[in-house]
């Protein structure tokens, strides 16, 4: 038997044989018409990584005006719902747990997604950054300003891609209100210039998010609804952190102790903010003690940083990213001390299955006669 805290089942709200979750991760793979995930990618890529302990899928959209990115799998369509309904089988099948993020990238997009229609955002405040759109990377837009209309419809979208999520058969539904995109963006007051209800203070900031939360658990129980921050998140994806950018996201989970969540994702800075004003350098350890539920942490953790950091208390699961693209059998690399694989950046989000499904696992064979 092992001792790793990695390997160690965890049953609060949701039941996993290990503490080992696969990170949501874009991969553009849905390259059809309709965005669809397919038997013989989706499905297989899926399948061969179902030793973890939870899957968060990729970041899905829940309606067409919540994409960005070419070739990604959404939530929105009957015909999406039948397609990831093959994936929930097959992982459960091989004993495994999935949840799926549900996206909207806000102002991370570009009209060549819209019908040359401006992308929607708290503020019509240009991001700066690239969209990667179907004639490859181009800069993004000042974004339409939504309205209480927008605002209402998109809470309706997150409410029908849960009920969609249930119908496919996802174990709970992960909000990415992380990286930048449209959670993100109502919380950050370099993003959020608004001065009705939804801008201002930090109450008004977080409205929306709560507003999608207390709407979706309407439809799906709130035992099976995780969320992802990323509270030191600076210079990326449009976003600057300022004094009340860690309070915000404080005060976001602090609150969220009121809620019986599956759990709150938080991840790492994901680059040195260490002289980065305003910023918090550890964030698992900052935010463990404003927090009573589940805890998972990613980013940059490998074996021994992700058993130590369930052995101080500080998480209760982490979620690995990079590492699963390319080993898909982490879960027994940990368990037997199996080298990890490399991963290749360039085919992160290219076609077809190279890159994707073609990581091989671990041959034990090889490893003996190593020895
Ligand atoms: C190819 C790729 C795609 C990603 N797509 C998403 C995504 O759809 N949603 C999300 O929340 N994070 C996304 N991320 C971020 C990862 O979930 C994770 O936070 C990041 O890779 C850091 O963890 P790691 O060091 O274990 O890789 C992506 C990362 C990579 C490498």
């Amino acid at each position: 038997m092992s001792t790793q805290a990695l390997l160690t089942p965890f049953h609060k709200n949701i039941n996993l044989n290990n503490r080992v979750v696969m990170a949501p991760m874009t991969r553009s793979r849905a390259a059809n018409e309709g965005n669809v995930p397919t038997e013989d990618l989706h499905v297989l890529y899926y399948t061969q990584r179902a030793s973890a302990g939870l899957i968060i899928t990729e970041g899905s959209q829940v309606s067409k005006d919540a994409v960005g990115y070419i070739n990604t799998a959404g939530i929105y369509s009957k015909k999406q719902v039948e397609g990831w309904k093959k994936v929930t089988k097959a992982v459960h099948d091989k004993g495994g747990k999935i949840f799926i993020q549900l996206w909207h990238v806000g102002r991370m997009s570009h009209p060549d997604f819209h019908n040359g229609e401006l992308p929607l955002a708290p503020s019509a405040l240009n991001p700066n950054a690239k969209s990667y759109t179907p004639e490859g990377f181009k800069d993004t837009v000042t974004p339409k300003a939504m309205t209480l209309e927008d605002i209402k419809q998109t809470v309706e979208d997150f409410k029908n891609a849960a009920i969609n999520a249930v119908e496919a058969g996802f174990d709970g539904v992960e909000i990415h209100s992380s990286n930048g995109y449209l959670f993100h963006q109502f919380f950050n007051g370099t993003s959020n210039i608004r001065t009705d209800e939804y801008g201002g203070n930090m109450e008004n900031r977080t409205r929306f998010f709560f507003e999608v939360l207390n709407t979706m658990k309407s439809v799906i129980l709130q035992e099976k609804i995780g969320v992802r921050f990323n509270p030191s998140l600076n210079d990326m994806f449009g976003i600057t952190l300022d004094e009340e950018t860690i309070p915000t996201f404080e005060y976001i989970i602090k609150k969220l102790n009121d809620y019986n969540l599956a759990y709150v994702h938080l991840s790492e800075p994901f680059n040195d903010v260490s002289n980065v004003p305003f910023a918090v350098e550890h964030i698992a350890k900052h935010f463990r003690p404003l927090y009573n539920g589940t805890l998972m942490i990613n980013a940059g953790f490998d074996q021994d940083s992700g058993n130590k950091v369930i052995e101080e208390g500080n998480a209760d699961l982490v979620a690995f990213g990079k590492p699963f693209i390319s080993n898909p059998d982490l879960v027994e690399r940990f368990e037997y001390n199996y080298p990890i694989a490399d991963w290749d950046a360039d085919t992160f989000y290219t076609p077809g299955k190279e890159g994707y499904i073609d990581y091989p696992n671990y041959k034990k064979e090889e490893h003996l006669a190593k020895k």
